[in-house]
């Protein structure tokens, strides 16, 4: 009998595994807070050894905390930050520099280059991203052209490329395998979203060796088996997934038009398109939500940056709050912002302004504004955002939202989530897991393994935990976000 789902989710700031049993509740859970290294202004590194060791010493934490053995788990699922970009050696297993981290901003300058020259069109069309330093192609390009003798290296054949995911299958598997999923390969910046390949054209484009890349395979799939010295027995890795399609397949989105928001540092809302690949006229992301069997579920994403890191610069910059919890009992107490605004663009703008240069402002400040009301601007500002996510989803065509299905830190915060359903002007609905991402790793591994004859097994083990509808009188909704859009007109680069 192997009752058991091991699911390990290396985040940006943490690495966690979870055990799960078949009914996806959680048994167990470790975790370890991940060195973050920033050694020039906008680069942002982790090393990609720490990320390894983090990761087998969680998965043995949490084996040894519940008394489960390997040979109970029936599959380990890997899910991961995407985009971040690690290199290393075929023969050793070292990286040849520290990983590139997603929020890495050094190519923005050689992404601008190729985006004046007209490629980004035809980077659209094939991958559905957009020229940015976000995705893997320029940090690659990076790592090629600064580590000394890397270039001559890939050349012959001697370097792996892979984003966190191929990294940990191959410290997993001791080097036997060299893969990764279809939604991690989709924000390479080099994977065609429609033929499901690696493009020659995107690769030439970014110089990058064929050489490097790893095999593409479904998102539960045979990802191989980890060594016996790892956790005393082998276990099949069977499920991988980036964390923001973990966190679709988690919330069980596994209809055209389902949408769920994932509210942890930043903000990522994902819809499940099905069939089609909608390509964005709004600057939103296309990309792979999942691909099971050889057939893919196309997704349509926004992406912001501050979400959570609004509260915690409330919490630590400048110190209006003891914890980021106390957010929901001030704002219970003050009830309304009283017209103040707070665009939390402290690294920019996401989708869909993309505005690189924007930077955070408080509008609407008179005599008797008080640190509730600043609280308030601050919690608004996510239920703003998530609203300029969908109306950019509605204009690229997507229906009427219904039902937002919310998770991560943020999510557990009633008044927020009151808030955002008002604001958005849909319901919005909290699982009782709402651990969703590493939920979403172990379904996928449960899959291959054949712990769920299909995704409606997985999606009869979903449940509410509470709805959010939305109260709040229509004239006042709109006049809350026209304000809205003005504060964030004013902060724009364009405007300054
Ligand atoms: O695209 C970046 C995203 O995958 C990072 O997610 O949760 O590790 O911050 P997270």
């Amino acid at each position: 009998m192997q009752p058991y789902l091991l699911s390990l989710d290396q985040g940006t700031t943490s690495t966690r595994a979870i055990i799960f049993n078949l009914q996806g509740q959680p048994l167990a859970r470790a975790q370890r807070e991940l060195k973050q290294y920033f050694p020039a202004d906008g680069w942002v590194e982790h090393d990609a050894e720490e990320i390894a060791e983090a990761s087998l010493a969680v998965c043995r934490e949490a084996l040894q905390q519940s008394g489960i053995t390997a040979q109970q788990i029936a599959a380990i699922g890997i899910t991961n930050q995407r985009e971040t970009t690690v290199i290393w050696d075929r023969k050793t297993g070292k990286p040849i520099h520290r990983a590139i981290v997603w929020q890495d901003r050094r190519t923005a300058d050689s992404c601008l280059k190729l985006k004046n020259k007209g490629h980004e069109v035809r980077v659209q069309q094939k991958t559905g991203l957009l020229l940015d330093p976000y995705f893997s192609a320029s940090k690659i390009a990076w790592l090629l052209d600064n580590v000394a003798g890397a270039r001559a290296r890939a050349e012959r054949g001697e370097l792996a490329f892979g984003t966190i995911d191929s990294w940990l299958i191959w410290q997993l598997t001791g080097g036997k395998k060299h893969a990764t999923d279809a939604t991690n390969a989709a924000r390479t910046l080099i994977f065609n979203i429609h033929n499901q390949q690696w493009d020659e054209e995107l690769l030439s484009l970014f110089h990058i060796p064929a050489s490097l890349l790893p095999e593409v395979l479904d998102s539960a799939s045979d990802f191989g088996q980890t060594l016996t010295k790892h956790f005393g027995a082998p276990i099949q890795i069977g499920g991988v997934a980036g964390d923001q399609q973990a966190a679709l397949i988690g919330q069980a989105c596994f209809k055209e038009g389902m949408v769920k928001s994932t509210y942890g540092t930043g903000c990522f809302m994902v819809m499940n398109t099905g069939d089609e690949a909608i390509s964005s006229t709004h600057r939103l992301l296309t990309t792979v939500g999942y691909r099971l069997n050889g057939k893919v579920t196309y997704a349509l994403e926004g992406s912001i940056f501050v979400a959570g890191a609004a509260v915690q610069w409330l919490r630590d910059g400048i110190q209006l709050i003891k914890q980021a919890g106390d957010t929901e009992a001030i704002a219970e107490e003050t009830m309304d912002s009283r017209g103040v605004y707070l665009v939390p663009a402290f690294t920019g703008l996401g989708a869909p302004y993309w505005d690189p240069h924007a930077r955070g402002a408080i509008f609407g400040l008179t005599r008797d504004t008080g640190i509730g009301e600043i609280v308030i601007a601050g919690l608004e500002a996510v239920c703003f955002q998530t609203r300029d996510l969908m109306e950019a989803m509605k204009k690229d065509g997507a229906g009427k939202l219904q039902t937002l299905r919310v998770d991560g830190g943020m999510a557990v915060n009633n008044w927020l989530m009151q808030a955002l359903s008002d604001i958005v002007g849909c319901r919005v609905a909290r699982p009782t897991v709402t651990e969703t991402t590493a939920l979403g790793a172990a379904w996928l591994a449960g899959l291959y393994v054949g712990k769920f004859a299909s995704l409606d097994a997985i999606t009869e083990l979903w449940h509410c935990q509470r709805e959010f509808s939305p109260k709040m009188a229509l004239d006042k909704r709109e006049q809350m976000y026209t304000g809205w859009l003005d504060a964030v007109q004013r902060v724009t680069y364009k405007t300054v």
